[in-house]
């Protein structure tokens, strides 16, 4: 299936979104899994694309694609003069520079993408430095990969870099300094942050997070329900830094709450890596606050999604589901079946907060039944 979205403009590359769906993906809803992907794109203000969604049985080790395939696409790039392949999914070093050499266009991988969208939503220095380190890593990967020949560069006897040092190797131990030093900025900032996490435990205050799937409106809800002004965008990953607010219901504090960086499938590996620390105030909560976005068809498998990046990041905790957009799910009141399956929850509107009262009376209720005994300080 092709579709052309014609700008008449030569100010940005001419792009081929390919979206694949590759026999490791589980996604039983594949239209959704490939909207994600041109939503992803978009976020990233991709322009003067058209798209192109294939199906493959077989991945090949060193061009992603098989060979037929990969004539297809060749074709095409060729026909419409395509100068960048933005491509659903990861790429190894190898493949993405056999693409680009074979196809002769820029080529961006799942992970390049996320990146560039995380780069441009992180705000805090934390959300910096981590997106900060999953780049130069990401480049390194990159570097790898890269022939030595053509960047030989004639080194200096005696002098840094040494005799015949290549211009990889400069870049690369630009980039390991890089990561080092970032690394260690982060680890000073966060250890101000268990300070603060600490002093949060040991008075005793019980910690809600509000986490899932990226756009499902928890930035949205945290809002509504601290009355606070935390960015909520109609856009994937608006947010990416830890808030944390108290919560206050009827006038008693409840706790404090949080917003954690968006879920999404097939989050590449390496981003979850680099997310883990704002993701580790996970570890401390005592209720976890699944937003869903129940307008959405594939709202079950994000679900599963949230589940599956939790198991990952070995967390455990309760858990109350908020199906979230009911003033957009199209025959919701069928759904009460499917819904129930996740227990406990709420259905919420929450761009009208007056549909956030069975989700503000749920937290005042279990924080009633779980009054936490400040802890004892060493
Ligand atoms: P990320 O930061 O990407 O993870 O997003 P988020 O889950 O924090 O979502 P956010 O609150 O930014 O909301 C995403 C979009 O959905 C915004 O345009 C909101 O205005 C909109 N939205 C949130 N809740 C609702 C709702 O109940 N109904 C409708 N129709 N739109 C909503």
């Amino acid at each position: 299936m092709t579709q052309h979205v014609n700008y008449d403009t030569n100010e940005y590359p001419k792009t081929l979104l390919l979206g694949v769906y590759a026999p490791y993906n589980p996604t039983k809803n594949v239209t959704s899994y490939f909207e994600e992907f041109v939503n992803l794109a978009k976020t990233n203000n991709v322009q003067n694309y058209q798209t192109e969604f294939i199906k493959i049985r077989d991945i090949d080790a060193a061009y992603f694609l098989t060979k037929g395939k990969l004539q297809e696409i060749k074709d095409l790039c060729v026909k419409d003069k395509i100068e960048q392949v933005i491509i659903s999914e990861t790429l190894s070093a190898q493949q993405e520079r056999n693409l680009s050499d074979f196809l002769d266009c820029s080529i961006f991988d799942r992970t390049h993408l996320i990146l560039e969208i995380f780069e441009k939503n992180a705000h805090s220095a934390e959300g910096k430095m981590q997106v900060g380190i999953a780049m130069m890593q990401f480049q390194k990967s990159r570097l790898a990969g890269q022939g030595v020949g053509m960047s030989q560069q004639r080194g200096v006897r005696g002098m840094r870099g040494g005799y015949g040092e290549t211009r990889k190797e400069k870049d690369r131990r630009h980039i390991e300094n890089t990561i080092l030093k970032l690394t260690k900025q982060l680890e000073a900032l966060q250890s101000t942050r268990n300070t603060q996490r600490k002093h949060r435990l040991t008075t005793g205050v019980p910690q809600i997070c509000i986490i899932g799937y990226t756009n499902a409106g928890k930035s949205t809800i945290l809002n509504a329900l601290t009355k606070s002004n935390v960015l909520a965008e109609d856009k994937l990953f608006a947010t990416l830094d830890t808030t944390t607010r108290e919560l206050y219901i009827d006038k008693k504090k409840v706790g404090v709450i949080s917003d954690t960086v968006g879920f999404i499938q097939q989050l590449p590996h390496k981003l979850i890596e680099a997310f883990k620390s704002t993701l580790s105030e996970l570890q401390y909560a005592d209720l976890l606050v699944q937003v869903v976005d129940i307008s959405d068809q594939n709202w079950e498998s994000q679900i599963q999604v949230v589940h599956e990046i939790l198991k990952e990041l070995e967390v455990e905790k309760d858990m109350v589901y908020v199906f979230n957009k009911a003033d957009k799910a199209i025959g919701i009141e069928n759904m009460t079946g499917a819904m129930s399956k996740y227990q406990p929850y709420v259905i919420t509107s929450a761009l009208h907060k007056e549909t956030l009262k069975p989700l503000a009376d749920y937290l005042g209720s279990w924080s009633e039944r779980t009054k936490k005994k400040p802890l004892i300080t060493t």
